[in-house]
């Protein structure tokens, strides 16, 4: 079978989602992950676009070494010869250069015509190949460019060396049939095509980035572009857990392969969702929450009579654990260690230490646990050691008629502890009012969310927090079973994000 080239771009486009801003070692976090997940080619960032992501390449470009790092450039110059400074320490190196080739782009965006764009995109490719030899190039905006214009650059920085040649549907417009028309078109009037693989990279603004990949892929596309859950810019890109489960459950139909190793693929949807605080939508294929829960009685009779008579997938092909044991307050060390290990978390004796207490408080508080909830302890476990500011103690009284009154004690970067009070309009007003004294970074909440990650009035609460400061946004994350605690958590996190980058 033919094998279609995975190409994840969750650390540039996916990143670029509003408000996904993430930190160096949550970068490297993700790659590492993503080498597990097994995509062959991995877009590290933009170097040219800020010293954050010129730093994060060149550790991903250090760190990664069984596939290919790739960055995104402009087409100019200094751009190219700055983004290759970057990544130049991969084992095996990408440069991917784009440039708009749509008439829109060229009259409303760069003012330039044809002639210095075809010329603009060649000059990029043949410097690019002075550096390495695998070089993408990308006519952004291309389902909405001329067909004939687009045929004439594709060839033309053919020719100037580029060896994978990208048809980005950039605005998410196309619709499958006509997306496929023009990759068509492409294949039939592009004289030297054959001399370059060819990818898509589409955007789901109307909900149709997997379908449009996937027709593409039908007629003869072999590299597809794609994130982590379809996080991505405005409504994200085409998810890859999407594309390789069609891919694999359907290879009746489409014949095709990828090297992705699909058991990693629910382990990496949590951890993209966990670092950049994007959740994940209960109803969203594969990864979902009720991907794989029947609820109908008919359904789930027939599940137990023959899986398949209502499940495509099994949903341990895709790494979901399959939660037959659920752990409670007299599960000892050993039981809460397999089940770790079951969930592919693999913890220090200190770290599995602290997780083990907190399970054990949880324990107290909650009947069963769930692999939710386990997955739940072990991310604020690893918030928590990377703090600067550390949430001691917090009180808080409230109702009707009182005014809301927290009062707060933090750990601050010196060890040393400093507790506040404050009042406010409402209970977490109050708790953030109160952090803001001792933390004293000035900043706008620009997003507060709180919801339950297990069914269940005991249930674990998780806040999401994003909050803005000089341009840049952060979020943090907080899960207890008081969501006014996991609040305070959450901004604490998010402040202790901002502080480290102030
Ligand atoms: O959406 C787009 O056109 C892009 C390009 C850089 C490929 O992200
Ligand atoms: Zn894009």
């Amino acid at each position: 079978m033919d094998k279609v080239i995975i190409f994840d771009t969750t650390l540039r486009d996916g990143e670029q989602a509003a408000g996904g801003s993430l930190n160096l070692q949550e970068k490297l976090e993700i790659a590492r992950q993503l080498e597990r997940l097994g995509v062959d080619i991995l877009e590290a960032g933009f170097p040219s676009s800020s010293p954050g992501d010129y730093q994060a390449v060149e550790l991903i470009a250090k760190e990664i070494r069984h596939l290919v790092v790739c960055i995104l450039t402009h087409a100019k110059l200094e751009a190219i010869d700055l983004s290759w400074e970057a990544v130049k320490k991969a084992e095996y190196p990408r440069i991917h250069i784009v440039l708009s080739s749509s008439e829109i782009h060229l009259v409303h965006q760069l003012k330039k015509n044809r002639e210095q764009i075809l010329e603009m995109s060649c000059s990029a490719v043949a410097r690019a190949k002075k550096y390495v030899d695998d070089v993408e190039f990308s006519p952004m905006d291309a389902s909405r460019t001329e067909p004939a214009y687009l045929y004439q650059i594709l060839e033309a920085v053919i020719d100037a060396g580029a060896t994978t040649v990208n048809i980005p549907d950039t605005v998410g417009y196309s619709i499958p049939d006509e997306f496929g028309s023009i990759i068509d078109g492409v294949f039939r009037n592009v004289p030297n095509i054959g001399q370059a693989v060819v990818s898509v990279h589409c955007h789901n603004d109307l909900g149709l980035a997997v379908a449009n990949t996937l027709e593409v892929v039908r007629r003869g596309v072999r590299q597809v572009e794609c994130t982590i859950n379809g996080i991505g810019e405005r409504a994200g890109n085409a998810s890859l857990e999407e594309i390789v489960m069609a891919i694999k459950t359907r290879s009746d139909f489409f014949n095709l392969t990828t090297g992705i190793d699909t058991r990693q693929i629910y382990k990496t949807s949590r951890l993209v969702s966990e670092l950049t605080g994007f959740s994940v939508q209960s109803n969203k294929a594969i990864v979902g929450a009720n991907a794989f829960r029947h609820e109908s009685g008919l359904h789930q009779d027939g599940i137990i009579k023959m899986p398949i008579t209502y499940e495509i997938i099994d949903p341990r092909t895709v790494g979901v654990p399959s939660s037959s044991l659920v752990l409670g307050k007299l599960s000892g060390r050993h039981a809460f260690k397999e089940r770790l290990a079951e969930l592919g978390y693999n913890l220090g004796d200190d770290d599995f230490h602290r997780v083990f207490l907190s399970f054990k408080e949880l324990a107290d508080k909650k009947k069963n646990i769930t692999d939710r909830d386990i997955e739940s302890l072990v991310a604020e476990e690893q918030r928590s050691t990377s703090e600067v500011y550390h949430l001691d103690r917090i009180q808080v009284s409230c109702g009707d008629r009182g005014i809301p009154t927290a009062s707060v004690i933090l750990t601050t970067p010196d060890g040393q502890t400093q507790a506040e009070a404050a009042i406010g309009t409402g209970p977490v007003d109050a708790v953030f009012k109160a952090i803001d004294k001792i933390i004293g970074v000035p900043n706008t909440l620009i997003e507060f969310t709180v919801k339950s990650i297990t069914e269940g009035i005991d249930a674990i609460g998780e806040v999401v927090v994003r909050i803005e400061s000089d341009g840049t946004t952060y979020t943090g994350r907080g899960a207890d079973t008081d969501i006014i605690v996991a609040s305070a958590k959450a901004y604490i996190n998010a402040l202790n994000r901002l502080s480290i980058n102030k």
